[in-house]
């Protein structure tokens, strides 16, 4: 499978997001993850629809939408008119609400023409989503805590990955996409990659680089 390298822009630098955007174009990245966080599904506050509305211009690469967020059927709409290409949702999020909100979420997303996926974190056995895989473009394994970048791959994310490859599989949906995000750097990119993994997140890993097509070529395994 082709492995896809989306940089988190958690790690940019905000007063110039415009330059990290184009510091990606050049340097070879697949996709632009987009880290979301309203400061009540996780502590930190980073940015809503009018960010993405922004760069959109500025790239031509899918901008990967990852909503930690409550609610997220409300926002839906103004991601995908800011220009989203997909956009995912947390199950921890949606379960809370209701039986089928999540089912719900993920239609309502498909409906504006937008690839939807779901998400799950490290303590959320990632079987609780399986019914749902077959509406989804992309899962989305955590493998920190969602709310900050540069923190420590938690290695339970492994057998998370392993488990939704083997399951995508038996429904038919082998090469589905299957992301991973939180501490992954050079050092762990080839396990996650072995495990079935194929969309890698990686914020400090590359903005942290001092150079960031090096490092995007070498995440590939
Ligand atoms: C964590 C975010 C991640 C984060 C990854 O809440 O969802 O996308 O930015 O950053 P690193 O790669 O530094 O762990
Ligand atoms: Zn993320």
């Amino acid at each position: 499978m082709k492995i896809s390298i989306s940089p988190s822009i958690l790690s940019a630098d905000f007063s110039d997001m415009g330059g990290a955007i184009k510091k990606l174009n050049a340097a070879g990245a697949d996709l632009v993850h987009c880290d979301v966080m309203d400061g009540s599904f996780v502590g930190p506050i980073t940015f809503g629809a009018q960010m993405v509305k922004n760069i959109r211009p500025l790239t031509k690469l899918p901008l990967d939408v990852h909503l930690m967020i409550e609610h997220p059927k409300t926002q839906i709409k103004f991601f995908a008119d800011a220009g989203a290409d997909i956009i995912t949702v947390h199950y921890e999020a949606c379960v809370k609400i209701s039986d089928t909100y999540l089912e719900e979420t993920l239609e309502m997303i498909k409906s504006f023409g937008v690839k939807c996926g779901v998400v799950v974190n490290p303590d959320t056995d990632v079987e609780k989503i399986f019914d749902v895989l077959p509406l989804c473009d992309m899962l989305l394994v955590m493998s920190v805590f969602p709310g900050y970048g540069g923190q420590k791959f938690i290695p339970t994310a492994l057998e998370q990955i392993k488990k939704a490859r083997a399951y995508a599989k038996t429904i038919g949906k082998g090469d589905m996409d299957i992301e991973v995000d939180g501490g992954v750097g050079v050092s762990n990119c080839r396990d996650v990659i072995e495990a079935g993994a194929n969309v890698l997140v990686a914020g400090s890993a590359v903005f942290g680089s001092s150079d960031m097509a090096a490092t995007i070529a070498a995440l590939r395994g």
